[in-house]
Order: C-alpha cells, then sequence, then structure tokens
C-alpha cells in the first residue's frame, strides 16, 4: 500500500461496524411487467439480468424505508441513535426535496441534535456518502456516523417507459461507519463526476413544475429518463477506469482483491466491468436478478448479502464501484 495516497499513516479510518436491510415484501417480476408494457421476460433477462424487483407500498416515505434498516445497523455496532454524531443520507428519489431524507430518518430514530444531511450523488450515492463519513471520521471532527441509502424510485419511474421500467427497484440498505484503528475499514475512495454527460440521465426535478413566471406543468420531465445505450458505454469505461486507478494507487492488484461489489445496474455491464479488470466471474459480486437497480442502495445491500453468504469475512480485501446519474462515478477499498 502506498502510504502517501491510500494508507493515512495508520491514522484512525471508518470502518463498518454495523450493516443493515430492508426490502419491500412486494415483488415485481418481469411477468408482470409483460402485462404492464410491451416488453417480455426474455428481453429483460437476456438485456439487463433483472429477474424481478421490489416496489414499496404507495406512501411509504424514503426515511421509513430506511429506518428498519438503520435500525438494524446500530444494533449490530451496539451503538444508540443517541450516540450518532451524523447521518448521512443518500438517494435520487427523496420523498420531498426538503427537509432531507437524513433529517427525517433522524426524528424517526429519536437521534436528536446530530447533524444530518443528504448527498446527491444518484446510483454512486453509497460511495460519496461513505467517503464524506471517512473524511470527519479521519480528522477527527465525528466518531459514529450512520450513512443510508434509501431509494423508492418506483413513483418517478414512468410505467408506460419500457426502457427504463423494467430496471429499477425499490430498497435500502445502512452502514454505521465507526473510528476504527486503521487495521481495517475504508482504506481509500476516489469520486468522479462529469456534468456534460447530466442529461444521459435524469429525473424528479420540481423545476418543471409552476413557476411564478411562466406557468407550465410537464409530469413526463418529472419521470426518470435515461439515454441507456450512451450511458451503458460510459458506465463500463469509467468503472474500470476508477477500480485500475484506485488498486494502483493503493498497490493492490486484481489477485489482491477477494470480492468486486460493483453497483447492479445491468448484469452485462456488471460482466463487462469484471472483464475489464481480468477479475474471475466467482470474485464478481451480483445480485440484480432479485432486486433490479436499486441505484445509491445497490452496493449496501450487496454488501449485505455478501457478508450473509459468507464472503465477507475479517481480513478480506472488496473493491466496490459505483456509477450514476451526474454523471457521477467512483470506487472505494475496504478492507473486513
Ligand atoms: O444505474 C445508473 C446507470 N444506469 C445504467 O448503467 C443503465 C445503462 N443502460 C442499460 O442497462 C441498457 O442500455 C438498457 C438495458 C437500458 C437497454 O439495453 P440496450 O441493449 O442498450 O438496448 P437499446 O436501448 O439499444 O434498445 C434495443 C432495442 C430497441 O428496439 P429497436 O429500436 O432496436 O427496435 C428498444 O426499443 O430494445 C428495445 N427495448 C425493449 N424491448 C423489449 C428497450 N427496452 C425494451 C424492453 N422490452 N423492456
Amino acid at each position: 500500500m502506498n502510504p502517501a495516497r491510500g494508507g493515512h499513516g495508520g491514522a484512525a479510518r471508518a470502518r463498518i461496524a454495523g450493516l443493515g436491510w430492508n426490502l419491500p415484501e412486494r415483488r415485481l417480476t418481469n411477468r408482470d411487467l409483460e402485462t404492464m408494457v410491451d416488453t417480455t421476460d426474455e428481453w429483460i433477462t437476456t438485456r439487463t439480468g433483472i429477474r424481478e424487483r421490489r416496489i414499496a407500498n404507495n406512501g411509504t416515505t424514503a426515511a421509513q424505508l430506511a429506518a428498519p434498516a438503520a435500525r438494524e445497523a446500530l444494533a449490530e455496532a451496539g451503538l444508540a441513535p443517541s450516540g450518532l454524531d451524523m447521518i448521512i443520507g443518500a438517494t435520487l428519489a427523496p420523498t420531498r426535496t426538503f427537509p432531507s431524507t437524513a433529517c427525517d430518518l433522524q426524528q424517526e430514530l429519536g437521534a436528536a441534535r446530530c447533524a444530518a444531511f443528504d448527498v446527491m450523488a444518484a446510483c454512486s450515492g453509497f460511495i460519496y456518502a461513505s467517503a464524506v463519513a471517512d473524511s470527519f471520521i479521519r480528522t477527527g471532527a465525528a466518531n459514529n456516523i450512520l450513512v443510508v441509502a434509501s431509494e423508492i424510485v418506483s413513483p418517478i419511474i414512468n410505467w408506460k417507459d419500457r426502457a427504463t421500467c423494467v430496471l429499477f427497484g425499490d430498497g435500502a440498505a445502512a452502514a454505521v461507519y465507526t473510528a476504527g484503528d486503521g487495521s481495517s475499514g475504508l482504506l481509500d475512495s476516489i469520486l468522479r463526476s462529469d456534468g456534460s454527460f447530466g442529461d444521459f440521465l435524469t429525473g424528479g426535478g420540481v423545476g418543471e413544475r409552476e413557476t411564478f413566471a411562466e406557468p407550465r406543468l410537464d409530469p413526463g420531465r418529472f419521470f426518470l429518463q435515461m439515454k441507456g445505450n450512451q450511458t451503458f458505454k460510459v458506465a463500463v469505461k469509467s468503472m474500470a477506469e476508477v477500480a485500475e486507478e484506485i488498486l494502483a494507487r493503493n498497490g493492490f492488484t486484481m489477485d489482491d482483491v477477494d470480492l468486486i461489489v460493483p453497483h447492479q445496474a445491468n448484469i452485462r455491464i456488471i460482466q463487462a466491468v469484471g472483464k475489464a479488470l481480468g477479475a474471475p466471474e466467482e470474485k464478481v459480486f451480483v445480485n440484480v436478478d432479485r432486486y433490479g437497480n436499486t441505484s445509491a442502495a445497490s452496493i449496501p445491500i450487496a454488501l449485505y448479502e455478501a457478508r450473509q453468504q459468507g464472503r465477507l469475512t475479517p481480513g478480506k480485501l472488496a473493491l466496490l464501484v459505483a456509477f450514476g446519474g451526474g454523471l457521477t462515478w467512483g470506487a472505494s477499498l475496504i478492507r473486513w
């Protein structure tokens, strides 16, 4: 490891002390979608790898979906909500623009007075929020931080648009970061974005609603819209590049990595990134078949399941890599 870039001289760094998740009960299968839009189970499975996704009940807020995940993560960390210094929310579909999902969750948990705010980095949100948490912990400004990714994407999906409605699902997951001694935890993060590709993936803006100067209402513009094919190409290239960069600057090769945990958008993207990195299939975590693209929640949901399956045990090195609207992307290395 290169101490100048990723090692941080063995100082305190963020380690995951608890994980939690919460997936809505309701499953929407490809067969269900066949009755809603002009699509087939065969097209969705072969083009995306997705078989089913979860959909939250109408009226559930992002904070309500997040709360059980947060409580589970806190319980594992042995921390009461009052022990939190900070809550960082990551969501591309907040229930309302403000207050933040983190503030709503603070109220749900009874974690009064700690700092609470959201980061907006779309599907890269967990990597971004975790890097922010790590920075606060490393400087000593905070000791216990809850990062929670909660995505109820279904209300901003145009259920008549087959190109997008088959892809996304709802879900939440949370991680409690605490100050560790440096032997395990977040070793390094790289965050990238390029706003010039902003219109590749958009949605949910209040700016399309009535304005004072020019009353207008275009609900179509409120829906998630994606230039799928262009996004696909940038996603593969950016994720492979940033993953290679973070390995190189920490003195690791693919052989050192035990598990790649990529954002779960499309099996073909996941496989292409794995191939570009020269990773054998068994080192690449996949659960997109069961949850679809849960945006910022996809990586912590994957971490939760990977650990449950015994694939993340103490000492293992995980490479997280994400990509999303913004465009944003990033990678982090976690020594489990
Ligand atoms: O999480 C944030 C990042 N998101 C992503 O990374 C997603 C990136 N993009 C993708 O995963 C893929 O581009 C998609 C899954 C969205 C689309 O796959 P594609 O192989 O890029 O297909 P395409 O958009 O080029 O469309 C191919 C054909 C089109 O028909 P024509 O024009 O060839 O006749 C589409 O109309 O497939 C058609 N199509 C569908 N057919 C059946 C698009 N969606 C569907 C559908 N069912 N659901």
